[in-house]
């Protein structure tokens, strides 16, 4: 992909319009509650600090890191826990927070990894939502930010070999006609 261009799928002012929004109906909804934010390093990171700047209620944070992807852009079909998380979940509300569900792998195996630490609640908030690509079925998601076709995204935490997640929009790959 050296050759490519970046063209922009959802410009910065959308996304910031939309976590902003998603922020406010995460508040409303914990509202009088603790509220547990369970980041998946790292490409949840961008999403998670600007949505918690929107969060209202009490909050707190933790991380942790599982790998589907060996490297590129195609899945390896194996959901591996690389960092666990520092604190319990034992009777805390927590949200899931991930940049992106494609296969659906990743969200289906947090899912059954955490639930059984018994928290009093569990949801998921992912920014953005590949349906097509859905592989594993019945993963539901409280909080989608967008809905988008199945192309290979980067930019606000996502990567490309662990670059570009720096970009402030979402932006996708186009290769340049070469003309041979
Ligand atoms: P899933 O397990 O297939 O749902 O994949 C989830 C993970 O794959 C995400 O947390 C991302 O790290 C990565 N991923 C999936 N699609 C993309 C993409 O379009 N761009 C960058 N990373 C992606
Ligand atoms: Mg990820």
């Amino acid at each position: 992909m050296a050759d490519s261009t970046i063209y922009t799928l959802i410009s910065q002012e959308d996304v910031e319009k939309r976590v902003k929004e998603i922020g406010e109906q995460i508040s409303k909804e914990y509202e009088g509650k603790d509220l547990h934010m369970v980041g998946i390093l790292k490409g949840s990171v961008y999403y998670m600090v600007e949505l918690a700047k929107h969060i209202t209620c009490p909050m707190t944070m933790d991380f942790m890191s599982v790998s589907s992807y060996e490297n590129a852009t195609s899945s390896s079909g194996v959901v591996r826990l690389i960092k666990d998380l520092d604190e319990p979940l034992e009777g805390r509300n927590v949200l899931v927070v991930e940049d992106i569900i494609d296969s659906g792998r990743t969200l289906s195996y947090l899912l059954e990894l955490l639930s059984k630490r018994n928290p009093a609640s569990l949801k998921l908030t992912t920014l953005l939502d590949k349906p097509d690509r859905r592989v594993v079925q019945g993963v539901d998601v409280d909080y989608v930010g967008f809905v988008i076709p199945d192309e290979f995204v980067i930019g606000y935490g996502l990567d490309f070999e662990q670059h570009y997640r720096n970009l402030p929009y979402i932006g996708y790959f186009k290769q340049e006609e070469s003309g041979e």
